[in-house]
């Protein structure tokens, strides 16, 4: 059975404004690769950080296209963990609950979370890289890098890269919903990426209960309230159980 801190049950019992955000370890234990474990395979010879680029992929479009590819029939063959199903059951506890995700692998939508705010955007939906138009669905012509319908130009996916800016209506209710929450967890995420690494900080600022998850430390581990070392897939369920429990 997982020690949890009683003050940290007594705070979820009381807490009215909930927000969670996740990040690439939420998705370790379904099997994905988190953006700072090494490469395996062809990939190994490339950092994340040199194909997550606009820079890369004008250079280089198809080697772009290839990595996400493989990455969307990753995330498409992963199945939701424990940690996205105990998310997913969090969404009604609460008066309000706002998951907020980096991740781009769908898994928290699959787990059952009825409202996913995707900071980073998705791999399942690409868009295109001339007109800007997006689609859920498109023709791959043996792999190579698909063109947009409606102006040729050609389609990339639909994910945030270094260097771009979130979509403003998600990161206008991220903000909304740390400013107004009283408890705010911070799940298998480095924290090294802004603005969704500031988000902590901002819900500290205004006195919320900041419950770090992560199965090393990081940056915000001395500020947490409560800093949980282990799984989001071991912890994320016990804590709801325990939760259950003490009601
Ligand atoms: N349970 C909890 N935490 C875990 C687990 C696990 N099973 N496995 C790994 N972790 C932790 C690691 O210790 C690390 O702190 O998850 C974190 C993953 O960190 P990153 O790989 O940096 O992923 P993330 O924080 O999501 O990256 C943020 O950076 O590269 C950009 O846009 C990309 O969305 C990504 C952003």
């Amino acid at each position: 059975m997982t020690d949890l801190p009683n003050q940290l049950i007594d705070t979820l019992r009381t807490a009215r404004h909930v927000v969670a955000l996740t990040g690439a370890g939420v998705s370790q234990e379904s099997g994905l690769n988190t953006f700072r474990d090494a490469q395996v395979g062809f990939w190994a010879q490339y950092r994340p950080e040199d194909l997550a680029t606009p820079q890369a992929f004008e250079r280089d479009p198809q080697l772009v296209w290839d990595w996400y590819a493989m990455r969307r029939t990753q995330a498409r063959a992963a199945a939701p963990n424990p940690g996205h199903l105990a998310l997913a059951e969090m969404a009604s506890l609460f008066k309000s609950f706002t998951l907020l995700t980096q991740n781009v692998d769908g898994l928290h939508q699959r787990a059952g979370s009825p409202a996913v705010i995707e900071l980073h955007g998705s791999i399942q939906n690409v868009r295109c890289a001339s007109c800007s138009l997006h689609y859920d669905s498109w023709q791959e012509t043996s792999g190579e890098v698909p063109h947009c319908p409606a102006c040729a130009g050609l389609l990339r996916p639909n994910v945030v890269w270094f260097g771009e800016s979130l979509p403003s209506a998600a990161l206008q209710s991220a903000l909304d919903a740390t400013q107004a929450c009283d408890l705010f967890f911070s799940i298998g995420t480095s924290g090294l990426v802004h603005p969704a690494a500031s988000l902590a900080y901002a819900a500290l600022e205004h006195g919320a209960c900041l419950v770090e998850i992560n199965a090393t430390e990081t940056p915000l581990t001395a500020h947490a309230t409560h800093a949980l070392t282990g799984s989001s897939g071991q912890l994320l369920p016990a804590i709801l159980n325990a939760y259950h429990a003490a009601r």
